[in-house]
């Protein structure tokens, strides 16, 4: 089965909304075709004018956060219907960074899922383990469990896509072969197949972890890698760009 790649821009706690206006205007120029969907999520205060620079693009609004509850008294958060008010399509949940710093538990993540699927939006639930689970073995089965919590109690798989991010690889230069992603995306396939049956092959597994220009086309290339999340080369607009093409060339090779 085809699968339209997903190729989303984590930008992270980086760009002011200056430096982010004309960066949108460059990213406004990228198109993935029928083979690749691209998606910014750039920070909270920057949505709105970004959303409005891409405005007609190719390119699409992402969140990387929001809460549960849909308005209330929760100083500081952001909730699913404002940022779908501002256009935005998917939203990143349970992102290591959130899981390691600010304590997000996996039912929590859960329940972020389910807001946004209750929304009508796409939620981009990130799982992966640390270098420390790696080495023990225990990759496989760390996943399967922040599988199963993170999607607990999601009926089916519409607009769902899973984002595998090994934690020892983000941010640090070091990628996962594509044999070794390869290998938990197969995973993950097969538990969403026992969980959603023949949907599971219409959800998008992106990777993400140090994917560069020069990696993103081995990785998703594979069987399982649907796209990919993608860091520090995001905020580079020739890095970002040779990403997508890079999307394109793996997509055109499985048709
Ligand atoms: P990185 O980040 O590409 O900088 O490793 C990926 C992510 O955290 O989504």
């Amino acid at each position: 089965m085809v699968r339209r790649y997903l190729v989303a821009a984590n930008w992270k706690m980086n760009m002011t909304v200056s430096q982010a206006l004309p960066f949108a205007a460059q990213l406004a120029t990228l198109t993935g075709g029928e083979a690749a969907e691209i998606a910014v999520a750039p920070p909270f205060v920057a949505l709105s004018a970004v959303g409005q620079a891409l405005h007609s693009s190719g390119v699409v609004l992402a969140a990387q956060n929001c809460h549960a509850a849909s308005a209330g008294a929760y100083t500081g958060e952001v909730s699913v219907p404002m940022l779908a008010d501002v256009g935005c399509r998917y939203i990143i949940v349970g992102h290591s960074e959130r899981r390691q710093l600010l304590g997000e538990t996996d039912s929590l993540v859960n329940e972020k899922a389910k807001a946004v699927l209750a929304a009508g939006l796409s939620p981009i639930l990130c799982i992966g383990e640390t270098l420390e689970e790696r080495e023990q073995g225990k990759t496989l089965e760390i996943i399967s469990w922040q599988l199963q919590a993170g999607l607990a109690g999601i009926p089916n798989e519409v607009r769902v896509v899973i984002a595998y991010e090994p934690i020892w690889a983000i941010g640090t230069g070091k990628t996962a072969t594509a044999a070794q992603a390869q290998e938990v995306h197969a995973h993950i396939r097969g538990q969403l197949r026992k969980q959603w049956k023949e949907g599971a092959e219409r959800v998008r597994i992106l990777y993400g972890g140090s994917v560069k220009a020069d990696n993103a086309e081995e990785l998703m290339s594979q069987a399982d890698i649907d796209g990919a999340l993608v860091g520090g080369a995001s905020l580079q607009f020739e890095a970002f760009a040779a990403i997508i093409e890079a999307a394109k060339k793996a997509a055109g090779r499985k048709k």
